[in-house]
């Protein structure tokens, strides 16, 4: 059956009524059908394509991704499923857009029934490559896997497959759900480092090629390793012991100490970095005043990228407050701010800020 007003919202799971309250605020018709899995969710709204458009222009924070659903197969978890997924993509009204030369990707997503329960007899990997086979042989389009200007977007339940065809730019991420994944590399520190791969990647900025840049909350030192390899000098600043690794490094120096401590320092001595980074583990709004003094040492062309965290929702204690609040500080000082819920964010969002206003440059 051909459907028109469904699609599918991810989000980070703590943060789906955020993100749902965002595309409300687009669209005030909004209707949440179905939770399908921990943040995912089956909503309605009249004109789906119009909602995606939006949502691309403004950027929400917490709303990950955003796959239109314009058919709903029956799945039988039998193999026959890969054929009856290929054929109803086929026919959707939306496979026009699948023309003679434009890349496109297929990106499947399985969700398990509660449990693990459901063991479908085919991986995401399979229906992504019997999908885009299918395609290529009917419309001579180009599979692209990094680079796709269509996505054919598939999400197979324990009994469903929920199929759309979107423009990528408008499922707000090339990546299935917004799931960026990046291979481990030797010589890799922390985890934390994909927060900043994927931070540069999604805002679109890029570090420059030499310079000096302030790391707030470095240790163990996973995002001043990929600063150093990028070729810039690190004053890392972190009361914690950077890993052993890191020793000996020419461009980097720790300032074994409190980031309140070394900003005072560095307002006085007149330091100027080109980038300043931040991953500290302290409340939004203390991150942000501080961020708010930093500007002082920031150069008028450079940029921040911080980590904000959140607190857990409770009765007493709302996490978007907390945002607002420190993100309207930021605002003070800077006057560029955007912010995100990354992948590789937990319970935090990911702010970066440039311009610092003429007054404090
Ligand atoms: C999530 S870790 C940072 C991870 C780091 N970005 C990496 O890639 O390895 C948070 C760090 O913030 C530091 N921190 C918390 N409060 C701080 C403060 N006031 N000044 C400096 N560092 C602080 C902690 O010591 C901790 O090492």
């Amino acid at each position: 059956m051909i459907q028109e007003n469904l699609f599918i919202v991810t989000t980070h799971p703590e943060f789906l009524d955020a993100g749902l309250a965002e595309i409300r605020r687009f669209d005030k018709r909004l209707t949440a059908v179905e939770l399908l899995a921990p943040g995912i969710a089956l909503c309605t709204v009249p004109d789906v394509p119009a909602l995606m458009r939006l949502a691309a222009e403004q950027h929400p924070i917490f709303v990950r991704h955003i796959a239109p659903v314009q058919a709903i197969v029956l799945l039988g978890n039998i193999e026959q499923d890969v054929g009856k997924l290929a054929l109803a993509t086929a026919t959707l009204p939306t496979f026009e857009r699948l023309e003679r030369g434009q890349r496109f990707a297929v990106q499947t997503r399985i969700i398990q029934g509660e449990g693990g329960s459901v063991k479908h007899p085919y991986t995401s990997g399979q229906l992504n490559q019997a999908l885009a086979e299918a395609i290529v042989v009917e419309t001579g389009a180009v599979e692209s896997i990094k680079k796709p200007q269509i996505i054919v977007s598939l999400l197979c339940s324990a009994t469903k497959g929920y199929l759309g065809i979107s423009l990528a730019r408008e499922n707000l991420s090339d990546w299935p759900g917004g799931a960026r994944h990046f291979a481990q590399v030797p010589g890799q520190l922390s985890r934390a480092e994909f927060k900043l791969l994927e931070a540069l990647e999604v805002f679109g900025v890029t570090l420059p090629t030499k310079g000096h840049v302030l790391d707030l909350g470095a240790a163990p030192g996973g995002w001043t390793r990929l600063l150093l390899d990028a070729g810039l000098h690190v004053v890392a600043v972190d009361p914690a012991n950077l890993d052993p690794r890191l020793a000996k490094q020419p461009r980097l120096e720790h300032y074994r100490g409190y980031a309140e401590h070394y900003l005072e320092e560095a307002i006085k001595t007149h330091k100027n970095f080109d980038v300043i980074v931040n991953d500290m583990r302290m409340d939004a709004r203390d991150a942000a005043r501080l961020l708010g003094q930093a500007a002082r040492c920031l150069r008028s062309d450079g940029f921040v990228v911080s980590v904000f965290k959140l607190p857990h929702a409770t009765r007493e204690i709302d996490p978007l407050a907390t945002l607002r609040a420190a993100l309207a500080l930021l605002n003070k000082y800077y006057g560029v701010v955007q912010a995100r819920q990354l992948f590789h964010n937990r319970q935090e969002v990911t702010v970066v800020t440039a311009r610092p206003q003429p007054s404090l440059a």
